[in-house]
């Protein structure tokens, strides 16, 4: 018994880290999976390896035509779609006083016009399954500022807005909606220029003092993708190691502690 048996899933930005681990996951537990990713080769050398529970798709997920497309097909294939994770996101750094305006919108764009339009294409084949969840991935920076990622911040703010709206919406379609905010976990979107996580002093500094990674992130996903989350709706999981409890670095100033 998987705990995902039946489910029918789409999980964006597979075709590497944490969705590529979310997608590894629900396909052991027992769902379908659609990786979806613009990294054609590498969504597809994904699904291959998952095997026939897996089905790799190239989808930019600001494409509203696409999502319908993939949805379409997702459903002709193996049913209503059950489950969605928006999961891809880009990262951009700029200063807030530098930051070109267009940038900035294309992080708005991605993070949250593709979060948004995934959620509206899913919606009418969920309502068909019945029973459907989507975690929407934000970030610590969802609940926090971020020196030099403004647009990145202000779009997983957003996501949170998007997330409690949709799910006073969609509960009565029997459509649950979620959020996830990782802190730093090791995927390629934080190996800047090949550096090494496991020895910044970031991470040394949290509670739980080591960088997080997506076998961290993925068991939380499955969770609110699962029935067992079934009472679960328009909630905020942190998984940062700790970082948005507080600042551990200050016990080093406390005598005795
Ligand atoms: N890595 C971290 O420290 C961290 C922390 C907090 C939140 N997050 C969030 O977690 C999610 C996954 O990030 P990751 O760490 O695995 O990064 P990653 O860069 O390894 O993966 C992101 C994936 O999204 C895909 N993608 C980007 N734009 C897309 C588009 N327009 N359409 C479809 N796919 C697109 C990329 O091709 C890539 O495969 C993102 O939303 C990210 O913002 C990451």
């Amino acid at each position: 018994m998987g705990r995902l048996d039946g489910k029918v899933a789409i999980v964006t930005g597979a075709a590497r880290g944490q969705g590529e681990a979310e997608a590894r996951l629900f396909a052991a537990e027992g769902a379908k999976v659609v990786v979806a990713d613009v990294l054609a080769d590498e969504a597809a050398a994904v699904a291959a390896d998952i095997g026939d529970a897996a089905r790799a798709v190239t989808l930019d997920i600001t494409d509203e035509a696409a999502w319908q497309q993939v949805v379409a097909d997702t459903e002709e294939a193996w049913g209503p779609v059950t489950t969605l994770v928006n999961n891809a996101g880009i990262l951009d750094f700029n200063a807030v006083d530098r930051y070109d305006a267009d940038r900035f919108r294309t992080v708005l764009e991605v993070n949250v016009v593709g979060a948004f339009l995934g959620i509206k294409s899913v919606t009418p084949s969920m309502a068909r399954s019945g029973n459907g969840s989507i975690v929407n991935i934000s970030s610590n920076g969802g609940m926090e500022g971020l020196p030099f990622l403004s647009a990145y911040s202000t779009s997983k703010w957003a996501l949170r807005g998007l997330s409690r709206s949709a799910a006073i919406e969609l509960g009565r379609k029997g459509i649950r909606v979620n959020t996830v905010h990782p802190g730093g976990i090791d995927t390629p979107m934080t190996r800047f220029d090949g550096s090494d996580n496991s020895t910044s002093a970031f991470y040394q500094n949290l509670p739980i003092k080591r960088v997080g990674t997506v076998d961290d992130v993925a068991p939380v996903v499955l969770f609110l993708a699962s029935d067992e989350a079934g009472y679960v709706t328009g909630a905020e999981y942190a998984v940062d190691g700790g970082h948005l409890a507080g600042d551990a670095a200050v016990l080093s100033q406390i005598p005795g502690a």
